[in-house]
């Protein structure tokens, strides 16, 4: 299906990142992989090239960019991927403005990045697809983490703009929004090793994007759930927060850390 697509993932050295690089690779793409650290053993694993990439600043997106283009070819499709998450501290604004900062620079901004790099090239050519991996706490809420669900919101928001914004000159967006996934952002996560919904493996993340991809469908549900929890919070705003409450307060019960 994506047979010598040159696709570019960002944060892939582990975890959905990779699973998503080599759902593309088995597909018959060439596939560059980045991360913070250059992802050498990731890359050779897979059959990837490995670039170093800290997806934070603006210039080091456009070269992560520009490099990858220069040595395979026009990028085709970009799976912005790369995330982070902060706890809240004593409070909702209890996070630093440093841990703010990154979440917003990491989770938002380095798409924006990557966007205004390919989108002049892709418009011109009438296509390109690019797939953000947001989170289900993008559409619903991170109980214990107010920056990582503000910022996941507006990763929404962007793809949204995307799909909406470019769909008449042939782009396509994805967005990825799986509850708890089992890799290193959830190791020694009680809520996400307990939690009431299922703990899903990077490989059904990918599954799930290559059939909305198949489907031409934007939003990428891994945990089929999760519709029902949006179409609640959108048919009635009041009691999906009274809900959240409960919840919350039955995690406190548990002493499940937040
Ligand atoms: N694991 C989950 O339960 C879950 C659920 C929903 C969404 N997500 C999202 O999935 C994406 C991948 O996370 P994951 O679960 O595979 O965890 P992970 O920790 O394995 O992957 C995140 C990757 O992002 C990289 N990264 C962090 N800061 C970076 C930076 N400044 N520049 C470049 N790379 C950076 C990390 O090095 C890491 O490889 C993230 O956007 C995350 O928010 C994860």
């Amino acid at each position: 299906m994506f047979e010598s697509q040159i696709i570019a993932v960002t944060g892939a050295s582990g975890g959905i990142g990779r699973a998503i690089a080599e759902m593309f690779i088995v597909h018959g793409a060439k596939v560059a992989i980045s991360d913070r650290s250059l992802p050498t053993k990731t890359a050779q694993d897979i059959g990837a090239k490995a670039y170093e990439c800290d997806v934070s600043k603006d210039k080091n997106v456009t070269a992560f960019i520009d490099a990858v283009e220069a040595d395979l070819g026009p990028i085709d499709v970009f799976v912005s991927n790369a995330g982070v998450g902060f706890g809240n501290g004593p409070h909702v604004a209890g996070g630093n403005n440093k841990s703010w900062e990154l979440s917003w620079q990491i989770n938002v901004m380095s798409s924006v990045y990557a966007a205004r790099r390919l989108m002049p090239r892709w418009l011109d050519n009438q296509q390109g697809r690019f797939i953000i991996t947001a989170s289900a706490a993008g559409l619903l809420n991170q109980i214990g983490s107010a920056s990582y669900t503000a910022t996941k919101h507006a990763a929404v928001a962007f793809a949204e703009s995307i799909a909406i914004e470019h769909a008449d000159a042939g782009i396509r967006a994805h967005c990825v929004c799986p509850q708890y996934v089992r890799t290193n952002m959830t190791k020694g996560m009680k809520m996400a090793e307990n939690g009431q919904d299922d703990l899903l493996e990077p490989v059904d993340v990918s599954n799930a994007l290559l059939e909305a991809m198949k489907n031409d469908e934007f939003l990428v549900l891994p945990h089929k759930v999760v519709k029902k929890y949006t179409l609640g919070r959108a048919h009635d705003h009041e009691a999906w927060l009274d809900g959240m409450i409960k919840f919350r307060r039955s995690l406190k019960d548990e002493n499940i850390p937040l």
